[in-house]
């Protein structure tokens, strides 16, 4: 039996005749299809409804023929699960009613037990039924937040541009940051975990924001708590992906905390990258999202250095440096797929 041709590049054992290829936030608002199921429905109420999950989570393998799917979800799920009141507010993002600014606030995050997402098993078994069960050529891909990004939410009460409150919180109440890291370490692990036992083949930890701090704040601060996460996940055998955005000084580290495939954003060539996690990793990414919107041929030629460069990795699967933005247009994301299989084995090679 083979593996899929995803599973086999995160285990440093590219295919000879594939570059596999998906894209974060390949579900979703890119897509028409989307906006009619998604109709009238709010994102956290979908979230919560497992044959929509499946169904929106299925689209863009139907439409682009990517090598894996994602699972329709979001990192704020499991916060919401565990009983913190929140909101996904369109065009702004995960908004917290009482953000986390003291001991006492730490009370009304209790630890995550599998039966409280029910919906979440259930949901993932209806997805890998329809791929084609465990052994399918397309996986699927669970994901939690990871602490410091879910952290930086819970205290900023929302999107932040600077972090200022997450950082104030992390130097100056050491004590309190890793009480809270460690409790969202357990949330995110279990989370991971239901979605693996229900059938999910690999996973992705992001940690969307940790770009926004120094390698030494991260490494002291953040990383143990991702290696928590990381290194629990190890038991289950599934690959493990670890992704922030602006993590070119990060990616040593972030590779460290117990991934086998580190993502990377736009920001440095797959090359560069490989030279900086070193040998043992492979490598996701790194394609420009605003790159979408050019010329085709330039934008050609753009997914070819990409691929080109990720051959510097034993192990190399094709993204996004970050999500599909949600004006891209599909048709252009199928034709970055079409010539990814049809060039990339061997862009490879060459
Ligand atoms: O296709 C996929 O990638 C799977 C689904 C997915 C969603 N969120 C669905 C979603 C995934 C993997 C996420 C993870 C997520 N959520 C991250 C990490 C990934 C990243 O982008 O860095 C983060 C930081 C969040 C928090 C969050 N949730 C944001 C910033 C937003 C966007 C707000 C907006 O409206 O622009 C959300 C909402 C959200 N999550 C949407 C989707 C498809 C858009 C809202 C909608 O469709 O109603």
């Amino acid at each position: 039996m083979t593996d899929a041709p995803l599973l086999a590049a995160a285990r440093r054992n590219n295919p000879d005749d594939a570059v596999p290829v998906w894209f974060m936030r390949q579900a979703g608002r890119s897509l028409p299809e989307y906006r009619e199921v998604r109709e009238g429905i709010a994102m956290l109420d979908a979230c919560a409804m497992p044959d929509l999950v499946r169904e929106i989570t299925m689209q863009p393998v139907r439409r682009h023929g990517v090598d894996a799917a994602i699972f329709y979800s979001d990192i704020v799920v499991p916060i919401k699960a565990v009983g913190l009141d929140l909101e996904i507010t369109p065009g702004i993002g995960p908004v917290i009613a009482e953000p986390i600014r003291e001991r006492a606030d730490l009370d009304r995050l209790p630890e995550l037990t599998p039966d409280m997402v029910g919906y979440v098993s259930e949901a993932v078994g209806l997805i890998v039924a329809e791929l084609g069960g465990p052994d399918s050529a397309v996986p699927l891909i669970g994901f939690a937040g990871a602490p410091f990004t879910l952290a930086s939410y819970l205290i900023e009460g929302g999107p932040s541009k600077d972090y200022a409150r997450t950082k104030a919180l992390m130097l100056g109440d050491p004590d309190l940051w890793h009480g809270l890291c460690s409790r969202l370490a357990q949330i995110s692990r279990v989370f991971l975990e239901v979605q693996v036992a229900a059938g999910a083949q690999a996973v992705q930890l992001f940690d969307s924001w940790a770009g926004s701090l120094p390698a030494r704040d991260y490494e002291r601060y953040v990383m143990p708590h991702s290696a928590e996460v990381l290194s629990a996940l190890g038991a289950t055998g599934v690959p493990r992906i670890h992704f922030g955005v602006g993590t070119g000084e990060l990616l040593p580290l972030m590779g460290a905390a117990g991934a086998d495939v580190v993502g990377v954003d736009w920001r440095i060539p797959l090359d560069e990258a490989a030279r900086r996690v070193g040998p043992a990793y492979a490598l996701q990414g790194n394609l420009d999202p605003a790159l979408l919107g050019a010329p085709w041929e330039v934008l050609a030629e753009r997914v070819r250095d990409v691929i080109r460069a990720g051959a510097a990795a034993d192990g190399h699967i094709f993204n996004l440096g970050h999500g599909v933005p949600p004006k891209a247009d599909p048709a252009t994301l199928s034709r970055v797929v079409e010539l990814i299989h049809t060039e990339g084995p061997e862009l490879r090679r060459a």
